[in-house]
């Protein structure tokens, strides 16, 4: 979003919640450490700023994450006085710096696949280029056309997702989806609109959905203070429940689909292992017990090919802090002194669990033959075919 055109409060721009605020040479990130109370952003000025603000929580969701962190080298290169040094220079400049900035959080995969593919077009600015003006041009470009491309990439995930679920209730008697989900995947942890948060948007602007559940999701109540702040100010008809409440929910049949997003999904060998917040593995669980579907809402960059399975997939472990203090670590001590916590920021939910994977170039079904997701087959297939 450009500085530009924000509100007085900076927060919605469209009517649609923001988190990163961007325009050449300047980037604010709303601090979501203090929602949904205070609504207040922070200067990003370098990478040092970027790195401290993806690791501390200012900005989180594995989208969100990516793009905050390019965007902060942007600004810091933009903002460059002077630099000694050739085009080669430029390019390893950025380089290490996008390997600082990926040391951040290790789980999500959309940050180190960003910086993958920055890194191709520093070298190759780089193999052209005479001054290192024009390699910090083409990084600036380059982490810009992120930005736009991630609420194309979100809106085309919510059109597909509610196509693809209104063609699956065709046989069924109700129309209408009451959908579970978890953590926060909206315009929050994106650069607009949101993925599992999104596909429910789109529900909602077709006129199914009956009601969205939103879980607090503990510990650091990225539901509660999040998701819940988003569905508020969309107006869609929503639930708060404690985590521990979801499988008395789906008990009770007032669930038609789980759906929830993803940190890194792997795609070799057993392809659809997916990384999300932990508890989402609890969640299909239950959804597989009470045979409701399970999917998971997430753009084709948080896909791993290099990964036979979800068992490689690093999983972060936070603070104790945050289990011992309320408001994730930040508020007053809500546990005894002295207990030992174990923290996992997220969890592995294997393929067999999950009933699909809604891209934004359409959704992942299993083969019907082999009853296993065959994600680079698709992504092979997708890339001949462009949806938004
Ligand atoms: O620790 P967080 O808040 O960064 O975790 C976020 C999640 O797990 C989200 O579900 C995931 O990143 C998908 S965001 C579109």
């Amino acid at each position: 979003m450009a500085l530009d055109s924000m509100s007085s409060d900076g927060l919605v721009v469209d009517n649609t919640l923001q988190a990163i605020c961007y325009k050449r040479g300047s980037l604010k990130l709303l601090d979501q450490r203090k929602l949904p109370l205070e609504t207040g952003f922070l200067d990003i000025q370098d990478s040092t700023d970027g790195w401290n603000a993806i690791r501390d929580m200012v900005v989180r969701g594995a989208p969100a994450i990516a793009i905050a962190a390019a965007l902060s080298l942007a600004v810091e290169v933009a903002n460059l006085k002077d630099f000694n040094g050739t085009s080669g220079d430029a390019a390893s400049f950025l380089e290490m710096k996008l390997e600082y900035l990926v040391s951040s959080r290790p789980t999500a995969v959309n940050l180190s696949d960003a910086a993958t593919k920055l890194k191709e077009i520093i070298s190759k600015a780089a193999s052209t280029a005479t001054e290192p003006g024009s390699v910090f041009r083409a990084y600036i470009e380059a982490s810009e056309i992120m930005l736009d491309d991630d609420v194309a990439s979100n809106k085309a995930i919510g059109s597909h997702g509610a196509s693809f679920l209104q063609q699956q209730q065709k046989q069924k008697i109700s129309k209408r989806f009451s959908v579970l989900t978890h953590c926060n995947t909206g315009s929050l942890a994106t650069a607009g609109y949101g993925t599992a948060l999104g596909v429910i948007r789109a529900l909602h602007a077709e006129g199914v959905l009956e009601r969205a559940y939103c879980t607090e999701t503990r510990p650091f109540n990225q539901g509660s203070r999040l998701t819940a702040f988003e569905l508020v100010h969309d107006k869609i008809p929503a639930t708060l429940i404690a985590d521990s409440a979801a499988a008395a929910l789906m008990k009770e049949g007032r669930v038609s689909a789980v759906i929830v997003g993803a940190d890194r999904v792997a795609a070799n060998v057993i392809a659809g292992d997916t990384a999300n917040k932990i508890g989402t593995y609890s969640l299909a669980l239950c959804a597989m017990y009470h045979h409701i579907p399970f999917y998971v809402a997430a753009p084709l960059t948080s896909v791993d090919l290099s990964l036979s399975s979800g068992q490689e997939i690093i999983i972060e472990e936070r603070s104790a802090k945050e289990l011992l203090h309320s408001r994730g670590g930040l508020g007053e001590q809500v546990a005894a002194s002295g207990i030992s916590v174990w923290n996992p920021a997220f969890d592995v939910t294997p393929a067999n669990l999950i009933a699909g994977i809604i891209t934004e170039k359409g959704v992942i079904t299993k083969n019907d033959i082999k009853d296993a997701f065959d994600i680079k087959d698709f992504i092979e297939k997708a890339a001949g075919k462009s949806t938004f």
